[in-house]
């Protein structure tokens, strides 16, 4: 294997087109064998039903290289199933779990030289996703599609990296009670474009979500579940239908208690209770960990005792535990590791 020759620890959350993708398609109600090509450009009707209706979904995962050298997944199997709620919900046909790993593992084999080296900060990152290809111009779902993987190598979804970030309440809402804010669809990024942009022009990193039926509780932000610790150490993460289920966050609920001997609750989290927390931070394969110092709440401000400068005690502990696990420093749980 022969690295690329890129500053890897330059790098921030971008696409970097890489060698090889997967490509499958479904067609007469099956999906053929999908090949790995070279061509990175997706050929599409102009009507086909991703452009018209955005009928589409997406998976996030990534592929790390260990201290002893390997590369490895992180509970590729998780995302496989997602993906199968995505689709389901959104009327796409599932691409079948076992050859979604499959897909998966052949696109990093293929741009193993784009995998990252241990220590470098950078990961790849890894982008499955399914569209509804064929025309489609009444609101039905399509009859063709295309389930696509492809890789890149990535840095920090949060420019500074570990550095605390400061975020707002939103005016807006995510996603509607028994809406789609429970599945990875293009859909819920669509509208969370606006707010976003209206964030970082205000100065802030994200959004916090609340849920749309009351305005009194936590959901998440445009990219990330939320995680609390309490001032005597319990991990408290949002409880919710209209969340995306964070592969992150449900190992970091099993690392804080089997690995760290933490309490963990997960239950619903009022607004009210955020400013008594001790720490704050956002979890997700992107965000890996990003602590947040300050939330802004339409001008009154929540500042966690862990400031502005590092991580939070806990959040630290549960940010080593967590990537030592994907970096092979940390024995991980069983089936979590997928060695390529
Ligand atoms: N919430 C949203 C809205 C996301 O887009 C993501 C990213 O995938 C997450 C949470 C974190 O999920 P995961 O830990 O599975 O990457
Ligand atoms: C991920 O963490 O994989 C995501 O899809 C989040 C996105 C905001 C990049």
């Amino acid at each position: 294997m022969m690295s690329k020759n890129i500053d890897w620890s330059s790098l921030g959350f971008g696409y970097v087109q890489t060698d090889k993708r997967f490509v499958s398609n479904y067609k007469n109600g099956a999906w053929d064998d999908g090949v790995l090509t070279e061509d990175a450009t997706v050929n599409l009707s102009e009507c086909a039903g991703v452009l018209q209706y955005a009928q589409t979904c997406f998976e996030g995962l990534k592929a790390y290289t260990t201290e002893k050298g390997q590369i490895v997944i992180f509970r590729p199997d998780l995302n496989a199933s997602r993906m199968a709620d995505s689709c389901k919900r959104l009327e796409m046909p599932v691409y079948p779990e076992d050859k979604w790993v499959d897909a998966v593992v052949k696109t990093v084999e293929a741009n193993i030289d784009w995998v990252p080296p241990y220590g470098s900060g950078a990961t790849l990152y890894i982008r499955p996703y399914m569209f509804g290809s064929n025309p489609v111009i009444g609101v039905k779902p399509a009859d063709e599609y295309q389930f696509r993987v492809f890789c890149t190598p990535v840095g920090p979804y949060f420019k500074g990296g570990a550095k605390p970030i400061v975020i707002r309440v939103s005016d807006y809402d995510r996603a509607a009670p028994h809406g789609t804010g429970h599945i990875k669809a293009g859909l819920n990024y669509a509208m969370s474009l606006y707010p976003i942009v209206d964030a970082h022009n205000q100065g802030f990193a994200e959004n916090m979500y609340l849920d749309a039926a009351t305005r009194t509780k936590v959901e998440e932000t445009g990219g990330a579940n939320f995680i609390f610790v309490t001032k005597d150490g319990t991990l408290v993460t949002p409880k919710s239908d209209s969340i995306l289920p964070s592969i992150t966050r449900r190992s970091l609920m099993v690392v804080a208690e089997k690995y760290l001997g933490m309490k963990v609750e997960h239950r619903e989290v009022y607004f009210d209770e955020v400013k008594d927390f001790a720490e704050c931070g956002l979890c997700g394969t992107a965000a890996v960990i990003s602590p947040v110092g300050k939330i802004n709440d339409h001008g009154k401000e929540i500042c966690f005792p862990s400031g502005m400068e590092e991580m939070g005690p806990y959040t630290k502990k549960l940010y080593d535990a967590l990537t030592g696990i994907q970096m092979g420093r940390i024995e991980a749980p069983e089936g979590w590791i997928k060695v390529i």
